[in-house]
């Protein structure tokens, strides 16, 4: 299964998987917050792929959910007090509607990436936020699915937070510096994509 390979790191996952968990996780929670339509405190997240729900720490206003196929990444997040359910995000569908899903470091766990946006499309009342490495996906070919998804709105921002290495205040400046930040991300980083239905 493809998230067989997670078992053995889902103990400590946050703080091992980031070099620096506060500020790579509070910058992508700010994304998250206000990319495309600003979350209302109050509203419900789900965070498919969720590892061990780190996320929930910089999402304090929002009522937090994760799902994770991996039982013993579900174990770590429920270890730390979070509320995670063990599913595939191919087939999950939540017991109720939800304000926002995101999907961080898992889009390419997708399937079928048309049905699975389409999937999102019929819980998520406002809107989907993930992030995209356009090295290896084309941001059209995502549009088109989102599109037939019924997202027919999309917000990107270069993230220029690394993982394995220190945070830099220069790089992330570069994050607003237009065909600059283009030409870093040939190569290296990724994008954050917020997708919402102008009708939402
Ligand atoms: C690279 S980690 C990302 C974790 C977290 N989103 C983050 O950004 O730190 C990928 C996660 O996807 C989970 N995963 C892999 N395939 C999955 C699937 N089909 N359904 C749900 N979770 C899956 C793994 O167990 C793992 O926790």
């Amino acid at each position: 299964m493809t998230w067989d390979k997670y078992a053995r790191q889902a103990q400590g996952w946050s703080e091992n998987a980031y070099t620096d968990r506060e500020t790579y996780l509070a910058r992508r929670a700010e994304l998250i917050r206000t990319l495309g339509p600003e979350l209302h405190p109050g509203g419900t997240v789900l965070d498919l792929a969720c590892g061990d729900g780190g996320l929930a720490d910089f999402l304090p206003d929002q009522r937090y959910l994760g799902v994770d196929a991996s039982a013993e990444m579900v174990a770590s997040g429920r270890a730390r007090g979070r509320q995670v359910i063990e599913a595939d995000l191919n087939v999950f569908v939540p017991p109720e509607p939800v304000d926002a899903t995101t999907i961080f470091r898992a889009i390419y766990y997708a399937r079928d990436r048309r049905a699975l946006l389409t999937r999102i499309g019929a819980y998520t009342t406002g809107k989907l936020v993930f992030d995209l490495n356009p090295r290896q996906y084309r941001l059209a070919d995502v549009r088109g699915d989102l599109e037939a998804a019924g997202f027919d709105r999309l917000a990107t921002h270069p993230f220029f937070v690394p993982q394995t290495r220190a945070p830099s205040r220069a790089l992330q400046l570069l994050e607003r510096s237009g065909p600059v930040a283009q030409l870093v991300l040939r190569l290296r980083f990724t994008l954050i994509c917020a997708a919402w239905r102008a009708s939402s």
